[in-house]
């Protein structure tokens, strides 16, 4: 029960990861907001809730600066508070330099790079209002190294390792630890992790994996409740990589 009496927004909350990450953060005591664009998430916050998880939904694009802005006040006027943001939501954006079009880089570019800075800048005064808390970023393995096919995202996935070291040093002084995830390619692919890791499973990148599978969501949520957790109170401006050893080789 590591967050108990802690608040925490999850972005891409009604995703793999996100809710993943949501539902862990819940069964340790939290109080959670899940941001995310779908319909689905006041379904998916009801259905936790009568699991006795208190898990709320609000609408929100990560892209826009005012509903980010609005994401956290909604946060601090309904529990008085915020410790952790879980800046996760992302998208996958395939594609050469060649082929991949400028409005397709700046889309994936402003959910994926600008949606984890304005995550970012909006809770860092909420947290520090707290006394402290912690911002885990979700990254990815195509961030660590190169990935072909995949110029956008692995842009936005590399620069996010940066900016959570960059950002880390800012707010060092505020006890504000600013961390990311680096997942490597999930079982069970989701729009994020879509064609490419269904692809996998059928073109034998399995076999590229040393723990010889591929990652779960409740992989990451782990790793991510460790990172916004006490336990890693020492522990700021890196990149946890989960990626059964894909990296490593
Ligand atoms: N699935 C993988 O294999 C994999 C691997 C490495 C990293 N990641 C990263 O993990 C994160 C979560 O991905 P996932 O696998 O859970 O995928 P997912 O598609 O299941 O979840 C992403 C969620 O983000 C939401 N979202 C998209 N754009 C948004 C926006 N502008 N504002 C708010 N919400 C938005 C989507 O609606 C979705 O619910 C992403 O950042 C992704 O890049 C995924």
């Amino acid at each position: 029960m590591r967050f108990v009496g802690r608040v925490a927004i999850v972005t891409g909350g009604c995703g793999g990861i996100g809710l993943a990450t949501a539902r862990r953060l819940a069964s340790e005591g939290a109080r959670v907001l899940i941001a995310d664009l779908t319909d689905l998430g006041e379904l998916r916050a009801e259905a936790a809730r009568d699991e006795g998880l208190q898990i709320h939904y609000q609408r929100a694009n990560v892209a826009s600066d005012e509903e980010v802005a609005q994401l956290v006040r909604a946060t601090t006027e309904r529990w008085g508070r915020l410790d952790v943001m879980v800046a996760n939501a992302g998208i996958a954006g395939k594609g050469t330099a060649e082929s991949t079009s400028v409005e397709a880089w700046r889309r994936v570019l402003d959910v994926n790079l600008t949606g984890v800075f304005l995550c970012i800048k909006h809770s860092v005064p909420a947290i520090r209002a707290a006394g402290g808390g912690a911002i885990v970023a979700t990254a990815s393995v195509t961030g660590c190294v190169g990935h072909p096919g995949a110029l956008a995202y692995a842009s936005t996935k590399g620069a996010l390792i940066n900016m959570v070291r960059a950002a880390a040093l800012d707010q060092a002084r505020d006890n504000i630890r600013i961390t990311a995830v680096c997942p490597g390619h999930l079982e069970n692919p989701t729009a994020a992790g879509g064609a490419e890791a269904r692809a996998a499973h059928t073109g034998g990148l399995v076999a590229r994996y040393p723990l010889g599978r591929l990652g779960r969501a409740d992989d990451v949520a782990s790793a991510i409740a460790f990172l916004a957790s006490e336990e890693a109170s020492f522990i700021t401006g890196t990149s946890l990589v989960i990626d059964g050893g894909y990296s490593a080789q």
